[in-house]
């Protein structure tokens, strides 16, 4: 069989960062060493100078198929997630119809087996009224349950105190929560569109979508799973107040409550309305330059322990309308690790830290099957970074459906050099060479 050699990288991997050899074979890593004797018709890659890293597992995108593939589809994120490092991604539900029973999820799973550039899962959606088909999911066919504990894109808020302590105490999937609690935010909105109308300017909208709100609605998902034993997952914390409702002390192996946070809620804050605009509208908002720090401090002593993205577009002209109209969300995929790079090199966090928290982690946290790690045995999920050669987001680089992007005009510290997918060099020089290397995620259950 065909063997790439993959030479004299810098392997950043289990907490370490060492000069090594890695050998792929197949879909699968087959040999790490200090140096590796390359055999006839081996296909050799000089990395010296590079960084590998495992690939990332995003478990928090939106890519809109079905029902909504005017913003983006399978095939065209999967694409962009694989130029920016992200080789595995979970899907969430509110597209349309939402993924809400099993003949919805296997529509999804079917869809994406046919044109995905990257491996991928979904999370199956509860509803006010979808405990039967919640009880008929196998558990080791979906990557987990997915519940908006308060209201976003796509109608899917769960209210019900009665169906959510009976979901929590009825599934071991982790149980992941979108947190803001919806009367605060009814109650912000009505009192600024009384003031202004539709024409809410969008630096007030952390305001609306508040701390207050996030952390009513985090408080109270975690009480109830501690009520209930649930395993819950916080999404997207943007506060540094909810920062304090999480446990730093145990292994993330015997966590029962954990959280995620994504790389906007890490980059922007407040003082990027003026010139971003709606561009930066997401739920939960992005808020102070405090909460930020906060954040970036509880992703580095373990009370955080998954980096995301969110990833979640929308087109150009849906995030021209006034606040009340312009949708929340916005494409990271492609960019989400180059952010992350320079923000490593801003010693925001170690490169070391960041495998941990964007590859291990979720791999862990999901008991995804033999990914996440630089590991012979393990599927050859890989991307190659020069840490050396900045690169600038241009509109022409844009891979993301919706052709835009809220790094448009960022320089990075960082590029990304190539990506493989289950052994295929699915990204290189620029350009997407595999589009359809991705694979189902498998789950050791
Ligand atoms: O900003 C957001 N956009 N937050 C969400 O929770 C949903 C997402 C979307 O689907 O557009």
């Amino acid at each position: 069989m065909k063997r790439t050699l993959i030479q004299q990288s810098t392997v950043i991997n289990e907490g370490k960062s060492q000069v090594l050899d890695v050998a792929i074979e197949g879909e699968r890593i087959v040999a790490i060493a200090p140096r590796i004797s390359p055999a006839v018709g081996d296909h050799c890659i000089d990395a010296q100078g590079l960084h590998l890293l495992p690939g990332l597992i995003d478990d928090q995108v939106h890519f809109r198929e079905p029902g909504l593939t005017h913003k983006a589809d399978i095939a065209s994120e999967s694409q962009a997630a694989i130029a920016g490092g992200i080789t595995s991604f979970i899907e969430m539900p509110n597209t349309q119809p939402q993924t809400t029973t099993i003949e919805e999820l296997e529509a999804k799973f079917d869809t994406a087996s046919q044109k995905t550039a990257a491996n991928y899962s979904f999370m199956f959606g509860g509803t006010n009224d979808n405990l039967d088909e919640i009880l008929k999911l196998d558990q080791k066919a979906v990557a987990g349950l997915k519940l908006f504990l308060g209201s976003s894109t796509g109608n899917m808020l769960v209210d019900s105190p009665e169906i959510l302590e009976k979901i929590f105490s009825s599934t071991d999937l982790v149980i992941s929560v979108h947190c803001e609690d919806e009367q605060t935010i009814r109650a912000n909105t009505e009192k600024y569109v009384n003031q202004y109308g539709d024409d809410i300017p969008v630096e007030l909208h952390p305001i609306i979508r508040s701390e207050e709100a996030c952390y009513l609605s985090s408080s109270k998902a975690i009480a109830l799973a501690k009520k209930t034993g649930a395993r819950l997952h916080v999404f997207h914390l943007s506060t540094v107040k909810e920062t304090e409702l999480f446990d730093s002390s145990i292994p993330l192996e015997e966590k029962k409550i954990t959280a995620e946070v994504c790389v906007h809620h890490l980059w922007f804050s407040d003082k990027d309305y003026a010139d971003k605009k709606t561009l930066i509208k997401w739920n939960p908002a992005v808020k102070t330059q405090a909460d930020q720090d906060g954040l970036w401090a509880a992703l580095n002593d373990d009370r955080i322990d998954v980096l995301a993205t969110d990833h979640a577009p929308h087109t150009w002209d849906e995030k021209q309308n006034p606040y009340t109209k312009a949708p929340s969300g916005g494409p990271l995929v492609q960019h989400a690790l180059l952010a992350l790079l320079t923000a490593s090199k801003n010693e925001k966090i170690s490169l070391e830290r960041l495998v941990q928290k964007a590859c291990h982690n979720p791999a862990i946290l999901f008991d995804i099957k033999e990914r996440g790690y630089i590991r012979p045995g393990y599927y050859a999920d890989l991307v190659l970074v020069d840490l050396k050669k900045p690169c600038t987001v241009t509109l022409e680089s844009i891979l993301y459906k919706c052709g835009w992007s809220p790094f448009e005009g960022t320089t990075f510290a960082a590029s990304i050099h190539s990506t493989f997918v289950n052994g295929t060099l699915a990204y290189a020089d620029g350009k997407i060479q595999a589009t359809q290397a991705g694979q189902r995620l498998t789950f050791d259950r």
